[in-house]
């Protein structure tokens, strides 16, 4: 199993891969797609196995107002035939390793006990738009005390949605 970044020539499988992975949504996919189509700023890497692409994980710019405060890892996806099988943990371990990545506060909308296995912690500030109580929030390498409403790439909020005239917002 290889670890590449993302290319151009491997965006549709990724997108197959996210419907695959979540069955109940095409939100993932869309999310992805969109960042690709408005060239939106992310960092991103696949698992590559026998020259099938068999996981993904983004992390895209998190806010603080209009300032730029860290990064939110989403989505992360592992094909459902090669999950529980240690590739979603290799993934985000190498992530974790990169420059871009390590040097900066993450935020993780998902599941607590999976990701405090890499240190993720759960957080009380900042809050997360869409997660009551941030009852699946976690953070890792955060220090703010500030309590702020954490803002996301104007994609999450635009996916599964008409499209509005009047360029790119942030939620
Ligand atoms: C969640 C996901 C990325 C994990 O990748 P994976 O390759 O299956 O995970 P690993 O095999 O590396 O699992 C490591 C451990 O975490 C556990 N784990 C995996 N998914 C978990 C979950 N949703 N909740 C709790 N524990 C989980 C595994 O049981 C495993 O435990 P073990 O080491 O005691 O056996 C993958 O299962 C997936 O794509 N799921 C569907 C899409 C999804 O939910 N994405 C994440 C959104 S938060």
């Amino acid at each position: 199993m290889k670890i590449r970044k993302l290319t151009e020539e491997n965006r549709a499988k990724v997108y197959a891969l996210l419907r695959r992975a979540f069955p109940r949504s095409t939100y993932e996919a869309d999310l992805v797609e969109a960042f690709h189509k408005n060239a939106t700023p992310i960092h991103e890497w696949v698992c590559i196995h026998t020259n099938k692409v068999i996981a993904y994980i983004a992390f895209s710019h998190a806010y603080h107002g209009n300032e730029i405060c860290g990064l939110h890892l989403a989505p992360m996806a592992v094909a459902p035939e090669f999950q529980k099988q240690g590739v979603g943990s290799e993934l985000l371990k190498f992530a974790l390793r990169q420059a871009a990545i390590k040097s900066q506060p993450l935020f993780v909308l998902g599941e607590p006990r999976f990701y405090k296995r890499f240190g993720f912690e759960p957080c009380s500030t900042p809050i997360c738009p869409f997660d009551k109580n941030n009852a699946h929030f976690l953070s890792l390498h955060d220090t703010t005390a500030e309590k702020f409403m954490i803002g996301y790439e104007a994609e999450f909020k635009t996916t599964g949605k008409p499209s509005k005239a009047g360029g790119k917002k942030r939620r």
